[in-house]
């Protein structure tokens, strides 16, 4: 099998990549490298192009008729939400209008299976502690839009030629599958805890006083390889006759506080960690947690990873790449 996956150079792409590579599969990515980087993809051909501009879509065509893709995975996206608040004609450009080339190229090279990188960010505020795919959407910011509308476009699709598509819900990811392969980026919160303490600074907690048992938000934090996993199995669904669902969470069903997170990176790191307590930011839920039920059952998915190997790997990737912090005694 050939599988096209955009966005592969960055930070989950590269762990598919990199699985799909491992049990024998062909791998082309398409990628501008605005976030990627190119010493992921382990050797697998990059066509390198914005994927919301007109001219992506005859790459993409053409890729596709090249290789003989039978897959796309499409990564490839913006994610910041607070860039979206500022930005959204842009966030709806990249994301939208990606998203839209993608299935257009699809159409026309007549590849008919794609996984989607949905977000729990479509559930906004969801009215449940643990939150169901059968809950309303309600995105509160652009870029949680974005991967709504993401959703319908696939569906949509579905119906009108027959693409056959699985949106995943990712939740909190974090960790990293193999060392060379950590999140690069400083923008959720474990990245977020590492480079502050990097920079001599410590971390923030915005808000003790929630509903919640140590008053810190709760999150469902999923390791970045059993995500990575989720997609492989989700590309042996589609392949099936009988699709129930369009939508999974990928999820562990179980949350952790930011306290939790900061006491266990304290733990496997041997760092000194005393957190400065802020106030409350607009717009965060007391408790996310993503219900696995339904991937569980019509997947047999389910996270093999917790808490303590996510925060476990995610701190030796970040000492193994360029921004190692010196602890203590060593
Ligand atoms: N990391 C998370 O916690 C998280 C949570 C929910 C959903 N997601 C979604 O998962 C996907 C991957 O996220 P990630 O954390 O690996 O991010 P990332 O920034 O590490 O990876 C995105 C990749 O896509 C490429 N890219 C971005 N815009 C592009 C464009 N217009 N054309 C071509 N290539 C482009 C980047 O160069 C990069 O290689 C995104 O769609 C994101 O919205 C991520």
């Amino acid at each position: 099998m050939t599988i096209l996956v955009t966005g592969g150079a960055g930070y989950i792409g590269a762990h598919v990549v990199r699985l799909l590579q491992q049990q024998g599969d062909q791998v082309v990515v398409v990628d501008n490298l605005s976030t990627g980087q190119r010493d992921r993809v382990g050797g697998a051909p990059i066509i390198e192009v914005d994927i919301a501009e007109d001219r992506a879509v005859d790459l993409m065509v053409d890729a596709m008729r090249e290789h003989s893709v039978t897959a796309v995975i499409h990564f490839a996206a913006q994610k910041q939400v607070g860039e979206s608040v500022a930005r959204p004609a842009y966030y709806y450009h990249q994301n939208i209008g990606g998203m839209a080339n993608v299935i257009t190229a699809m159409e026309r090279a007549q590849v008919r299976d794609l996984v989607f990188s949905s977000s729990a960010a479509t559930y906004g505020m969801p009215p449940t502690a643990i939150v169901e795919e059968t809950a309303d959407p309600r995105p509160i910011n652009p870029y949680g839009e974005t991967k709504l509308v993401g959703e319908w476009m696939g569906r949509a699709a579905g119906k009108a030629w027959g693409l056959r598509f699985a949106a995943l819900r990712y939740f909190n990811v974090a960790g990293s599958g193999w060392d060379d392969l950590g999140d690069p980026a400083v923008l959720n919160l474990v990245p977020m805890v590492l480079d502050r303490i990097a920079n001599g600074k410590q971390p923030l907690i915005f808000g003790n006083d929630y509903d919640t048992p140590d008053g810190t938000c709760v999150r469902d934090y999923i390791h970045v390889l059993d995500l990575a996993q989720a997609h492989i199995d989700t590309l042996t669904y589609l392949a099936k006759d009988e699709r129930p669902y369009d939508v999974f969470n990928v999820g562990t069903g179980t949350g952790s506080s930011v306290r939790e997170v900061l006491d266990g990176l304290a733990r496997v790191s041997g760092l000194a960690i005393e957190p400065e307590l802020f106030e409350r930011r607009a717009g965060d839920p007391p408790h996310l947690v993503g219900s696995p039920a339904r991937i569980n059952e019509t997947l047999g998915w389910t996270a093999q990873n917790g808490l303590e190997e996510i925060l476990t790997s995610a701190w030796t990737a970040w000492q193994t790449g360029p921004r190692r912090i010196s602890v203590a005694g060593e």
